[in-house]
């Protein structure tokens, strides 16, 4: 997989791009992340990559010029159409199927938006996808893209070995994860649930599901629907919400 990620703050990626699973990734050839400067692709002394906006108001917005140039250089390299995916905090919400459907994609273009925000012919004309980290504003979509090529990364297959899987994740079948335990069993008089060290599996796979459907229960009911739950453990889910242990 290639991603290009277009910004005004370069610096912002190389850290946390170049450690744990990103960096594996990078390294066994899983992914090749590119990091292109906005302001290489402006033509003036000043490098500038940003302007008044028509109509007045605070602030200044991205200007469209160089971010086109730029998605059209990364085409003309690659071949082919690409998503361009715009991060903003107007776009559709990102979340564990969004990194699912854009962990298969074989090139991605990730444009980062900046100050006030950008030329809306760069949204309406240039960019084939919006997307939000969250309901909250950065001051900078730079961040945000970290968190989707994070997300993403990690679901392509062979970045995870079967030791790390993310079939356990969170919300990768919908539930909230189980809680997990590691030595010591016992710590400052807390122990690990016994099921847990019974070697029975078919009990332990069951206290996991019931765990994870209790935990997504109390914390994220609004989740709970995606889930498929059956009719005996939505029984043993009621109860339990009822009489907690
Ligand atoms: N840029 C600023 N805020 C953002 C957000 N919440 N998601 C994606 N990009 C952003």
């Amino acid at each position: 997989m290639r991603i290009d990620i277009l910004c005004l703050f370069p610096e912002m990626f190389a850290s946390p791009l170049d450690q744990s699973i990103v960096k594996r990734a990078r390294e066994q050839g899983f992914v090749d992340i590119v990091i292109h400067n906005i302001r290489d692709y402006t033509y003036d002394k000043h490098h500038t990559a940003d302007d008044y906006p028509y109509g007045g108001g605070p602030g200044m917005v991205l200007k469209p010029e160089p971010i086109f140039e730029a998605v059209e250089a990364i085409k003309q390299e690659m071949g082919g159409s690409v998503p361009v995916i715009l991060l903003s905090p107007q776009g559709r919400l990102f979340s564990q199927s969004v990194a699912q459907e854009l962990a298969l994609q074989p090139h991605l273009v990730l444009i980062c938006g900046h100050y006030e925000g950008l030329d809306e012919r760069v949204c309406e004309h240039l960019a084939t996808d919006e997307i939000s980290i969250g309901d909250y504003v950065l001051s900078g979509g730079e961040l945000a893209a970290l968190v989707v090529v994070d997300a993403i990364v990690r679901l392509i297959p062979g970045v995870l070995g079967s030791q790390d899987s993310a079939s356990n994740d969170s919300h990768s079948d919908g539930l909230l994860e189980y809680p997990q335990y590691t030595r010591p069993q016992v710590y400052r008089g807390w122990s690990v649930p016994a099921v847990l060290v019974s070697g029975n599996h078919a009990e332990i796979a069951q206290w996991r599901r019931r765990q994870a459907i209790l935990r997504t229960a109390k914390r994220r009911p609004d989740l709970l629907d995606r889930g498929n739950i059956c009719d005996e453990e939505r029984k043993w889910m009621l109860e339990n919400l009822l009489n907690p242990k």
